[in-house]
């Protein structure tokens, strides 16, 4: 095994290292001063999305050794290697090829000896031909009722994709039908969920990636019972109101899903990156075929994007740079997105998948442990609801918040003059990050110098939202690669995993149970099962 250079170790971090000392108390005033072209300079644009980073604290310099050091890490070579489909997930020997799910239907990629483009879209025919058969009311339920209602049970990217993205395209969507989607395991969530639907008008997908994850099997088990309770216990109702989308159709057929109702996805797909794979079946019920092919468009012309243009235009790269400035070099522990958009109110909840799930590592692809921050906290809210919750703390605070502000031209909803008021808000609350205000009283002064992105698309359409989340997933490969890290396990899950299972059993049994855990958790399920007890003596 050939070892790489640690990324603290390299000359191009060291001098990072180095030009920070120099820069890091230049204020954005200064910057935009000394340089009058800055804001239109310090732009990139590509597959429809226009990106102003010139509010960051960077300059001309910064851009060219954080280029550098991605030339250094090789993320050339990386990005070459995703795309063909090489075993860059070291740790579970898989390709990653999420790119592949958006191939237009002419492509070819050969892979393990297999045309994964031919098998994506013998899958994408197969959902768009259900997909209008439940549409147009042909696919109909065990009474002959025409489907109505389709609930989504699945959890992290079997739910968070499909969920953001039926928020985000609900304008695209069949405003004559329901769509549910239910992840936690409290019952809650179930039970809100149905609590005013029809079994015989209810279609379920139960969509996991493993068909073995504890959250959704409970979950599509209380469907099942929902189901034949409502429907006077007949088994056969099950093909009609269930469907799968799984890579293991064994666990499918044992829980009692006909595979003929099973739609595949492969394990060279991530479950975070999952949603343009069958397990976007619900959102194609809801946005039709055609806008989710336009999606699959806008994803892939991100990918090309990504793939072809020179770094220091490309979006993803830069983006990724920027963002890991501020990380590791100036300890700036979050980032912040703010989609001034009501239909994104998801996105950064997908996110935070998306990039912590893949980015919140501790060891290098060589098993070393890395010596240098890697992935941030992602968090955020819809603007402008944001600014009057938690803004105040980015513009006076103590900490530095990097933002991502996100916005379109066109608003698919025209009222007045909202949009322009929207849009407003989202230049001023970049203006004053970065330029801040002085003031005679101090509680009053606004220091500035907060860093922003701003993103901008022309509409919010099935094409967009493909762009933009192709864009932060190539961000973060991109982030990724420069730690050298492995963005596409999630070991650290496990544990909590396995522990659930082993307390699972000490709460439900009759007996009071051995409890060999540390004196919080022994006394803590202790009183669990005691007030459970006093609940159930009524
Ligand atoms: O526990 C984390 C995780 O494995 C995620 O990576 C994944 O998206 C989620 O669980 C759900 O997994 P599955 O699709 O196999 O049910």
């Amino acid at each position: 095994m050939t070892h790489t250079t640690p990324v603290h170790e390299t000359a191009e971090w060291q001098a990072l290292e180095a030009h920070h000392r120099d820069v890091r108390d230049v204020h954005l005033r200064d910057l935009f001063d000394q340089d009058a072209e800055r804001g239109e300079r310090m732009t990139a644009e590509g597959a429809g999305v226009f990106l102003d980073y010139s509010k960051n604290r960077v300059t001309d310099e910064t851009m060219r050794l954080l280029l550098a050091l991605a030339e250094a890490r090789g993320l050339r070579g990386r990005i070459d290697a995703m795309f063909a489909g090489e075993h860059i997930n070291v740790s579970e020997d898989r390709a990653v090829l999420h790119t592949a799910l958006r191939l237009p239907r002419d492509a070819r990629l050969v892979v393990d000896g297999q045309d994964v483009v031919a098998d994506v879209h013998a899958v994408l025919d197969r959902m768009a031909d259900f997909c209008e058969r439940v549409r147009s009311g042909a696919w109909t339920g065990h009474t002959g009722s025409r489907i109505r209602n389709v609930v989504n049970i699945g959890i992290g990217g079997s739910d968070l994709g499909p969920a953001m993205a039926y928020e985000a395209l609900r304008f695209y969507s069949r405003r004559d039908m329901t769509f549910r989607f239910v992840s936690n395991v409290d019952g809650n969530d179930f039970a809100e969920a149905v609590r005013d639907l029809a079994p015989e008008e209810t279609l379920f997908v139960i969509s996991s990636k493993t068909f073995g994850t504890l959250e959704t099997l409970t979950n599509a088990h209380t469907a099942r019972d929902w189901v034949l309770a409502g429907l006077g216990g007949d088994e056969a109702a099950v093909a009609k109101h269930f469907v799968a989308v799984s890579t293991n159709a064994e666990r499918v057929a044992a829980f009692g899903i006909d595979t003929a109702n099973m739609f595949e996805f492969w394990d060279w797909v991530g479950g975070r990156y999952s949603y343009p794979s069958a397990i976007g079946l619900s959102l194609m019920v809801a946005i039709g075929p055609d806008a989710f092919g336009d999606m699959l468009a806008g994803f892939h012309a991100m990918d090309e994007h990504f793939r072809t243009t020179p770094f220091e235009r490309n979006l993803p790269v830069l983006l990724g740079l920027i963002g890991l400035w501020y990380n590791d070099f100036f300890g700036a522990e979050t980032i912040a997105v703010l989609p001034y958009d009501q239909y994104l109110a998801r996105f950064s909840a997908y996110l935070q998948q998306l990039d912590m799930e893949s980015d919140g590592k501790h060891v290098d692809l060589d098993g070393r442990q890395v010596e240098v921050q890697t992935g941030p906290i992602v968090w955020g809210q819809p603007g402008t609801n944001g600014q009057h919750a938690f803004y105040q703390l980015i513009h006076q605070g103590t900490k530095l918040v990097p933002c991502d502000f996100l916005g379109f031209v066109e608003t698919l909803n025209p009222l007045g003059d909202h949009h322009d008021l929207l849009i407003a808000n989202l230049l001023a609350q970049t203006e004053a990050l970065a330029f801040g205000r002085d003031a005679p009283e101090p509680n009053r002064v606004t220091k500035g110098n907060q860093p922003t992105n701003t993103i901008l698309c022309d509409r919010l359409t099935p094409h967009a939202l493909g762009t933009l989340v192709a864009l932060y997933e190539h961000k973060v490969f991109t982030q990724g690669t420069v730690w050298g890290i492995d963005s596409f396990d999630q070991w650290g899950v496990e544990l909590g995993k396995e522990l659930a299972q082993r307390i699972i059993p000490e709460l439900q049994a009759d007996e009071e149970p051995d409890l060999r855990h540390d004196s919080s958790t022994n006394a803590l399920i202790r009183r669990y099962r005691a007030g459970r007890s006093r609940a159930a003596a009524g």
